[in-house]
């Protein structure tokens, strides 16, 4: 079985760690740190000091934590870190850890500092500190503080209650900071990092996302060599590019699967099967089982059972349609693309390992010892790198901007039974307040406005020069980072009006348009 990523790591970018202590900020120090164009990985901080070594990376970040280095069961780290001659910075926690283990005092003051603080600099001139302003606003959380810095460290910067927030070691390479700099508020934060990066480790910002096109073209290459692999669309982004990079490195061997369940929003079947085929050349298979889910769909109102159905339905008609390429004749389909993001990988527990091989589900129809090798090219990629690579390689904006939405579709934004009639009716809704949405230029600002259908309600209107009695469309335009919390948009009375004036116009059967204004919690952003 060929390595999976043996060929990115032989052309491995420059490196930096990024040393988990559990904290929550490992991510975004990742992230601020691709931003600064340097390539990062995030690892546990349980990993073997020798193991993060034999990684060779090219500076290391120790990240914040929730705990007390004086703690009982605290994470702790091996003094060889320091020795590697490694650049090593760090923050927070992280700085702590480095100033206890490298005989600097930390005290347990009691003085605790939390959110945004005042960070005087007294060596404006430093690595970590040149051309920022002597003081400068910097968010902290600690309980800790740190009282005198290891020796050969020189103090750079202080608060009103912390007398050593940053030290750093220009001969040793070692610097840190009691606060946050990977946060939005500490104002300098991403240039301290910076310093860090370039002026610290010497590293220089030459990471693209174009390097990452050829590495893992020439990775997929390498894995999947003259095989065949399988890719189900979905029509959402991540899956649209993890194919268009398969089908740019091994082209026909790759052929892709789109279910058309009925459930999809106006246009977005065609965007896959034209827009996606145009830009990419990929061979697609369409499966056309619109009629066999509004089947599975009749008579169903609720929500949990739909979204099983739907669920249910959609693995038999993906498994059916695997099963039809694997009898087709040529080489042997050994492997399953999936648009699987870092994040993904990092919050499973998976951290930066080579491609699992995993034995595919049987629901439907699938021999048992059918197994499928994993070809996961956007493993190590963030949401808005995903979008950059998909640009990279020609995709449609529709596709590549795309805001979420979800598996089950229209399926869950029809509160009542779903019919064919009242999927086109909301269809067209959506397609009206997409379409002004997008003209008046929100959609950066909303991320996510889903247009639900109240199928089971009806109220009285006037329209022509008559009674009518029809359904309401209710607007859920949502503002979220992560869409476990978000609150309602506050877009233009305008733009709500516009929209409300076309809905009604345009749309048969439709006599009320309503604002949805509840943020989550207590409401989550879809209705059902
Ligand atoms: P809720 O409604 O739970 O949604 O606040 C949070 C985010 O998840 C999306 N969502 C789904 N995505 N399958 C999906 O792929 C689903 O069943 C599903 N339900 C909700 C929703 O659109 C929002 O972005």
């Amino acid at each position: 079985m060929p390595e999976a990523t043996s060929a990115t790591h032989d052309s491995a970018p420059d490196t930096v760690l990024v040393v988990d202590f559990g904290a929550q900020y490992a991510q975004l120090i990742a992230r601020r740190v691709r931003e600064a164009r340097v390539y990062s990985e995030i690892v546990p901080s349980t990993m073997p000091v020798a193991e993060m070594l034999a990684k060779n990376p090219k500076a290391i970040i120790l990240s914040g934590g929730p705990s007390s280095v004086y703690e009982e069961g605290a994470p702790q780290l091996d003094r060889a870190i320091f020795e590697a001659g490694v650049p090593v910075f760090g923050m927070c926690y992280g700085f702590q850890l480095m100033a206890v283990t490298l005989g600097g005092t930390v005290d347990n003051t009691g003085a605790r500092e939390y959110g945004r603080t005042q960070l005087a600099v007294s060596k404006p001139g430093s690595t970590l500190f040149e051309g920022t302003p002597e003081n400068q606003s910097v968010w902290m959380s600690h309980g800790d503080a740190c009282s005198a810095a290891p020796e050969g460290f020189t103090v750079t910067a202080s608060t009103g209650v912390v007398p050593v927030a940053a030290f750093e070691n220009d001969e040793k390479k070692l610097y840190g900071v009691q606060y946050h700099p990977e946060v939005m508020h500490s104002t300098h934060g991403q240039q301290v990092l910076e310093h860090f990066l370039y002026r610290g480790a010497g590293l220089k910002p030459t990471w693209t996302t174009g390097n990452i096109v050829e590495e893992q073209i020439a990775a997929i290459r390498e894995q999947v060599g003259d095989k065949r692999a399988i890719c189900g669309l979905s029509g959402g982004v991540d899956s649209a590019v993890a194919a268009a990079l398969v089908q740019k490195a091994i082209g026909s061997q790759l052929t892709c699967v789109y279910v058309d369940h009925g459930l999809m929003r106006k246009g977005e079947t065609e965007q896959v099967e034209k827009d996606f085929v145009a830009a990419t050349g990929v061979q697609l298979k369409v499966v056309d089982a619109q009629e066999r889910f509004l089947n599975a769909l009749a008579g169903v109102s609720d929500p949990e059972t739909k979204r099983k159905i739907i669920g249910r339905e959609f693995i038999r008609v993906f498994e059916q349609a695997q099963l039809e390429i694997l009898q087709e004749d040529g080489p042997a389909v050994a492997f399953l693309v999936q648009g699987t993001l870092y994040p993904d990988v990092v919050e499973s527990g998976g951290g930066t390992g080579t491609a699992n091989i995993k034995s595919h589900h049987n629901v439907g129809g699938l021999p048992d010892d059918i197994e499928f090798e994993l070809v996961e090219p956007l493993r190590q990629l963030f949401k808005d790198e995903v979008r950059m690579v998909g640009q990279e390689l020609g995709l449609p904006d529709e596709i590549v901007q795309r805001q979420p939405f979800p598996g089950p579709g229209l399926g869950i934004r029809i509160v009542g039974e779903v019919t064919k009639e009242r999927l086109d009716l909301l269809r067209e809704a959506d397609a009206i307040a997409r379409h002004e949405l997008t003209a008046a230029g929100l959609d950066r600002e909303i991320w996510q406005c889903p247009v639900v259908l109240l199928a089971d309600v009806r109220s009285v209107g006037v329209q022509g020069d008559g009674r009518t009695y029809g359904h309401p469309i209710v607007l859920r335009p949502v503002s979220s980072e992560d869409a476990m919390t978000a609150d309602w948009t506050r877009m233009p009375y305008e733009v709500l009006a516009r929209i409300s004036t076309r809905i009604t116009n345009e749309v048969a059967d439709v006599n009320r348009v309503v604002l949805d204004c509840t943020s989550k919690p207590p409401g989550t952003i879809e209705w059902e």
